[in-house]
Formats: structure tokens, C-alpha cells, sequence
């Protein structure tokens, strides 16, 4: 079957009422499209468990601040299409910005408690802008799961918060962070960076990696190991720390002992680009 691409919801419900018909289950992977592998595994990983792979490809501008990137994302949608069909999805939903968010469009999702913390509190609005564009996903698509990566862990850990206080009938799946040979995340925002910073941007992932090897080697306080990421970050040229968090991965709070799931998450800057990673602990 050829891919399909819809950009109405009417034809995108359409076409799950048509794989329901043949009892298929159902995944979706939003995504902003600028496909990369990391969006790859996310598809790879829907085709294994689902019968219909819907990906939404939408640079959803309620989740981008005023001074943000919005106008210069890429929007390379043809070579989007061209992985997803390789990757053998089944359906493309790509609405317009005026779909999604018609005139008088006003409800908006909020999180509070976790929405404010690391991410948040760097791009406030942020996650009201994800949490209300992924509900809306979740109506039109009504997946049986729905999948997305650790990268943006944060995301994940306020998705199935949403999820489970407005009893979406969803499952929500989280996928390991997709990395470049050198470590850096891959990300669709990687092409902003010149090549001296793309040269450097692998020091977070080597910072990270680091605490990694203290925490096995017995270490549990969080503050010895959020300065160990600060003083690797800081000694690489041209990288800025936005933040470098330990925190409990339920609460999103800072924790001084590290036990049971410990995020530890970092924002840095190379120029203007703004990098996220983390690592995700389980301390018995
Ligand atoms: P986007 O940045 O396009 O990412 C789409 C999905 O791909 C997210 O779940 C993200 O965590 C995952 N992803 C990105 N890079 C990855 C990598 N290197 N390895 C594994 N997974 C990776 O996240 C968004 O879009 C938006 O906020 C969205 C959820 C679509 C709502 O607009």
C-alpha cells in the first residue's frame, strides 16, 4: 500500500475508521517533522507493535515562544515523506496551522507542577503549547499508543501525567535517545550549528556519560554530580549551561540522594542553539 497523505482531520479520521474496520490497532508518532533517525526509531518501533502508523508532521506554533525559532524551523517535507515511507507508516497527517487552530480557538492544556521545572522554566508556555496540541492528536488519531522519545524526557514524564488525570484510553511509550556516532542527541535543530560547534556539542552527551560512571562507581549525592556535568560542560569552548538538574523523574524535583528514577537533565547552549540531553537512572 502506498503512503498516504491527509492534511484535513475529517480524511485523518477517515482513514482510522477505515484500519479499525480491518481490527488493525493503531500507533501514532507525532513529530515537527526535520525527520531524523531518532524520529525513525519512533516509527520503527509504532510499525512492530501497531497494524496502522499515523505520524503527524506539524511545527505546532503554540509551543514556541516569542523570540523562538517558529519561521526558520525546517520544513523539509518531502524528504519527510520519503522516510516515513521508507519506514513504512501508513498514513501522513499534516494540517495547517489554521486547522489546528481555527479563529476562536481558545482552550489550552496546563500541567502545573510540572510544566514550570527545567524545560519550562527556560521556554515559558512551552509545554501548555505541547500538552494541548498532543491532546488534540490523541482525539482526532485516538491511537491505541502513541510514542515518544526520551530526548525530551520532560515531555514524556508531562504527556502521561495528561494522559492519566484525563483518563485518555491511550498507551504512551517512551523510546531510547538515537545518537550521532560522536554522542550528540540527534535533533532537528543539529543544523543550526556551524561546524566548531557541532565539533563541540558532543560534551554534553560526554558529561552526562560521566556522571553515568560515578553513579556505577557508587556515587549517590546529586550535587557532586550535577558540578562533575558543570565543570566538564564548562570546560569545552563556546558551550553556555542553561542548566545542568538531578531531579526524581515522577516529581521532576530536585533530589540531594539519588534513589529510584533519577532524571539528570541538561540545556546548553552552543551559540545561539539551545542542545538537550539527559540520562535516565534506576537506583535501586
Ligand atoms: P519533535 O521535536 O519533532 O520530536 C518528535 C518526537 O521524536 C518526540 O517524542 C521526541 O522526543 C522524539 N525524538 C527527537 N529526537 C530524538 C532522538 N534523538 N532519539 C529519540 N527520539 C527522539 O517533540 C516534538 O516534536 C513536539 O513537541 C511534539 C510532541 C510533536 C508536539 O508538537
Amino acid at each position: 500500500m502506498p503512503i498516504e497523505i491527509v492534511e484535513t482531520i475529517e480524511e485523518t479520521r477517515a482513514a482510522v475508521a477505515r484500519a479499525r474496520l480491518h481490527a488493525q490497532s493503531v500507533g501514532l508518532v507525532p513529530t515537527m517533522g526535520a525527520l531524523h533517525e531518532g524520529h525513525a526509531s519512533l516509527i520503527r518501533q509504532a510499525r512492530a507493535d501497531t497494524g496502522c502508523v499515523v505520524v503527524s508532521i506539524f511545527v505546532n506554533p503554540l509551543q514556541f515562544g516569542p523570540h523562538e525559532d517558529l519561521e526558520r524551523y525546517p520544513r523539509p517535507f518531502d524528504a519527510d515523506v520519503r522516510l516515513c515511507e521508507r519506514e513504512r507508516a501508513d498514513l501522513v497527517f499534516h494540517p495547517a496551522p489554521a486547522t489546528f487552530y481555527p479563529p476562536g480557538f481558545r482552550t489550552a492544556i496546563d500541567v502545573p507542577g510540572l510544566q514550570e521545572l527545567l524545560e519550562g522554566a527556560s521556554r515559558p508556555g512551552h509545554f501548555r503549547g505541547v500538552a494541548t496540541v498532543v491532546l488534540k492528536l490523541l482525539n482526532i488519531v485516538r491511537p491505541d499508543v502513541a510514542y515518544f522519545g526520551q530526548k525530551d524526557a520532560q515531555q514524556f514524564r508531562l504527556l502521561e501525567q495528561m494522559a492519566c488525570d484525563l483518563d485518555l484510553p491511550v498507551g504512551l511509550r517512551m523510546c531510547p535517545i538515537v545518537r550521532a556516532p560522536d554522542g550528540l542527541a540527534l535533533s532537528s535543530r543539529n543544523v543550526y550549528l556551524d561546524p566548531a560547534q557541532r565539533q563541540a556539542s558532543p560534551a554534553l552527551f560526554r558529561a552526562l556519560e560521566e556522571v553515568r560512571r560515578l553513579v556505577e562507581a557508587g556515587e549517590r549525592r546529586a550535587a557532586e554530580l550535577a558540578r562533575l556535568a558543570r565543570d566538564r560542560i564548562v570546560m569545552t569552548p563556546g558551550a553556555r549551561i542553561d542548566y545542568v538538574a538531578v531531579v526524581d523523574f515522577a516529581t521532576l524535583q530536585p533530589i540531594e540522594i539519588l534513589h529510584g528514577r533519577v532524571l539528570v537533565a541538561a540545556a546548553v547552549f552552543f551559540g545561539t542553539t539551545r542542545l538537550i540531553d539527559n540520562l535516565l537512572l534506576e537506583i535501586p
